[in-house]
């Protein structure tokens, strides 16, 4: 007999999962980003995704979609050329890459393989919650520390991981540069995180999604080998979210325990991996230009927001293609000025989506997106404050 819990048509929910409000007008969040995304007229600024490719990626996915190079399986784990090529942007030596359906699956993987029920995990608010969302499924707590200060320069310091640890802690997720706030890690901070790593036999997950938009990035690995893993994504910089294709890198025995929780036993999306060969080995031609093009709209979003009263940007330059923007000194409901936006056919983030504790201050923006689009949303903003201003 099953025990009294039990309703095969009531499943019991096993795994949380932070719940959010579908957004006004929406019955699920669903349908909110089928719609903004069926709206060919929205300006995308809402996801940090990168829309300044040329057609070389998109190029050689065509080449392989021609030859029907899709009918057959991939090799489970990976063109090795494309491993190779990851490992060489990355420069590393004598580890393992671990390909994935985007850094979202690496991530998971991560906690399934390596968490233990007692557990803790530490993570900064605001922070990439899906991370934490996929560690309290298989740890005892995930510890979100508050990171939305000027005196911790907006992110996870050393010294804050080390107030906010026990004996219980087995990981941290250092996201370098940070959704949303587009803070990042000095080395000397970093070689830190390693020492106290290595001290207390912590896990350091190294989310590098963001690197290539940094003015400058250093490696956790070169800090904490055989401790750290390096999650790696293209859906940034390469402009390929769509594609599903992302990955992570360690020691050969920490990638040997994920390959044992791996649910994609088939293999990554064949067409991607096309794709991100060329993209990686066509890097040297366009990445500069999608670089300047993201620092010079940061610059023309921090000259249109440095005048507004109430106002302010937390972080910049923002070493990410994404900012925060601070809205509570204006008395701004970041959703009001979120959905106010979209009748503009503006798509960007209220801070709910990356913060428990502060999500009420900040909208966030991403801006690797052609200038003339961030030039509307330049002449939008300030009109919708004016419209919003309850200060
Ligand atoms: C820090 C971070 N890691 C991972 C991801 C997801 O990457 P992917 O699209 O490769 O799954 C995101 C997406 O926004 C992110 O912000």
């Amino acid at each position: 007999m099953r025990d009294n819990d039990f309703d095969i048509k009531n499943p019991k929910k096993k795994f949380k999962k932070t719940e959010r409000v579908p957004p006004k007008g929406y019955d699920c969040a669903n349908d909110f980003f089928e719609e903004m995304y069926l709206d060919k007229e929205m300006i995308w600024m809402g996801q940090n995704t990168n829309h300044l490719h040329g057609d070389i990626i998109a190029d050689a996915m065509i080449e392989a979609i021609k030859k029907k190079e899709y009918c057959k399986y991939p090799a489970p784990e990976g063109f090795s050329e494309l491993k190779q090529l990851i490992l060489e942007d990355l420069g590393f030596e004598d580890l393992e890459v671990l390909l994935t359906a985007g850094a979202t699956e690496s991530l998971y993987l991560c906690m399934q393989a390596l968490l233990e029920p007692e557990d803790n995990v530490i993570l900064s608010d605001p922070g990439y919650f899906i991370i934490g969302d996929f560690a309290n499924r298989f740890a005892n707590d995930v510890r979100y520390v508050p990171v939305y200060y000027d005196e911790c320069n907006y992110k996870l310091t050393p010294e804050l991981l080390k107030e906010n640890m026990d004996e219980n802690t087995r990981m941290v997720i250092l996201i370098d540069p940070l959704n949303p706030l587009g803070s990042s890690y000095t080395e000397d901070e970093l070689k830190e995180f390693g020492e106290i790593a290595k001290e207390n036999d912590l896990y350091l997950i190294h989310d590098v999604t963001y690197k290539d938009f940094a003015r400058q990035h250093f490696h956790m690995e070169n800090y904490a080998p055989g401790q750290t893993l390096t999650i790696y994504s293209f859906s940034k910089i390469f402009g390929m979210a769509g594609l599903r294709i992302g990955g992570v890198i360690s020691s050969k025995p920490i990638i040997d325990a994920l390959k044992n929780a791996v649910v994609n036993d088939l293999g990554v999306n064949i067409i991607a991996q096309y794709g991100a060969i060329a993209g990686l080995k066509s890097k040297d031609q366009w990445m500069d230009e999608i670089r300047e093009i993201s620092f010079e709209n940061q610059r023309l979003i921090k000259e249109m927001v440095d005048p507004i009263e109430g106002v302010f940007l937390p972080v910049y330059p923002s070493d990410a293609n994404m900012m925060a923007v601070d809205l509570y000194g204006a008395g701004i409901n970041p959703k009001d000025m979120a959905n106010y936006l979209i009748e503009k056919k503006l798509f960007t983030r209220e801070g709910e989506y990356t913060s428990e504790e502060f999500g009420d201050r900040y909208l966030r923006i991403s801006f690797s997106i052609p200038t003339e689009e961030i030039k509307v949303f330049c002449e939008e903003f300030p009109k919708a404050v004016e419209a919003l201003r309850t200060k």
